[in-house]
């Protein structure tokens, strides 16, 4: 079975794609240095697919480490490269830690592929693309001047893979710009599982919902919006894992758009955090304690995806809805309070 290379293969997206690949019949190989994820999620995968992916735990930062495992391991037919912090707050307090470890993992692992032939996936944003002037964003809209160094990383990567595609025969690279992704796996046995007081909404709304969180605050709604508050693309992290499926498919056929090539996935859907709490509230049966407080600095205010390339040129759309992604996420929320992990 085609063996592909996961890195950061234990954390939130990457054991979701990790899962979906073994149902499509790949080998996935992990390399993670669990910097933000857990050794337990690897006993949280065997559980869904029956067996323990090979594992290899080291910094993609360590160019002798990267190299030596290319050496031994030279059937490699693609690469979802996942491996980068991510943290948009912490990244404009630590911007060389962003740089160095975003930028450095990427060059190693592309550097020792040189000349090799290999598939590459890379895990972009919708964040590259700032406040969008048209709605809903297309991947032929101009990329803006990042608001935070993490989504600097993500178009820096995005250039330098389409230059290394370009010089490099047999290189081929697809860019998935994620919308907002949200919700666990149908088994609950995998999810987004975040170190400290959650960054994003919906880790606050399941831990504010299960006891761990006092209460959410909006962050503002005073915004030019449906209901004042910033409209996001959820989507399903499930749903985003098959898209990475997807986009190995269509290398291994060969990507009659070019060598280098990104595609949107989202659902094409905008929420409100306002209405995102409502099908929360709807999906769980759980009244959310929140209340609407000042704006978060660096926020855009609505962006959402249009996603007609994805189903044309990569075969992909999402099937699962709103609720699906609150309950998930809930069902998910419950199982970590009765089976901690990390
Ligand atoms: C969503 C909405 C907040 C928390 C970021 C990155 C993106 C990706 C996902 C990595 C916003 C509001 C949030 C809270 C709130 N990162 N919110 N109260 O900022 O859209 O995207 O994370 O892959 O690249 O940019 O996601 O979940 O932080 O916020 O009101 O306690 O929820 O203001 O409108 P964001 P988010």
């Amino acid at each position: 079975m085609s063996k592909i290379l996961v890195t950061g293969g234990t954390g939130y997206i990457g054991s979701h794609t990790v899962v979906e690949l073994h149902h499509a019949g790949y080998t996935p190989i992990i390399i993670d240095n669990l910097s933000n994820s857990n050794l337990q999620i690897l006993d949280q995968i065997e559980k869904i697919i029956g067996v323990k992916p090979e594992f290899h735990q080291f910094d993609l930062c360590d160019e002798a480490k990267v190299l030596e495992f290319v050496k031994n391991n030279t059937d490699i037919q693609g690469i979802i490269h996942f491996a980068a912090s991510k943290a948009v707050g912490e990244s404009v307090e630590k911007p060389l830690k962003y740089y160095r470890n975003n930028m450095f993992s990427l060059i190693n692992l592309l550097q020792a592929y040189q000349g090799k032939k290999i598939d590459f996936v890379f895990s972009s944003s919708c964040t590259v693309y700032g406040e969008p002037d048209v709605l809903p964003v297309t991947e032929a809209a101009p990329v803006k001047k990042a608001t935070s160094p993490y989504g600097n990383t993500k178009q820096i990567a995005e250039e330098i893979l389409a230059e290394t595609a370009e010089a490099n025969a047999n290189y081929q690279v697809i860019a998935l710009r994620y919308f907002n992704p949200v919700g666990a796996h149908e088994s609950a046995l995998i999810g987004e599982l975040p170190l400290g007081v959650p960054q994003n909404l919906l880790p606050f709304i399941t831990q504010t919902a299960i006891g761990k969180r006092e209460k959410l605050t909006v962050f503002g709604g005073d915004y030019d919006t449906v209901d004042g508050s910033c409209v996001r693309d959820y989507i399903h992290v499930v749903d985003l894992a098959k898209a990475h499926v997807a986009a190995i498919r269509l290398l291994e056929k060969g990507n009659p758009n070019g060598k280098y090539d990104v595609f949107n996935i989202g659902t094409g859907k905008g929420y409100s955090v306002l209405e995102a709490i409502a099908a929360f509230e709807k999906a769980s049966g759980q009244k959310l304690n929140y209340s609407v407080g000042p704006r978060r600095e660096g926020d855009v205010v609505q962006v959402w995806g249009d996603v007609n390339k994805s189903a044309s040129g990569l075969g992909w759309q999402a099937s699962l809805g709103i609720d699906d992604m609150m309950s998930s996420a809930w069902a998910w929320e419950k199982y970590l309070s009765e089976n901690p992990i990390g």
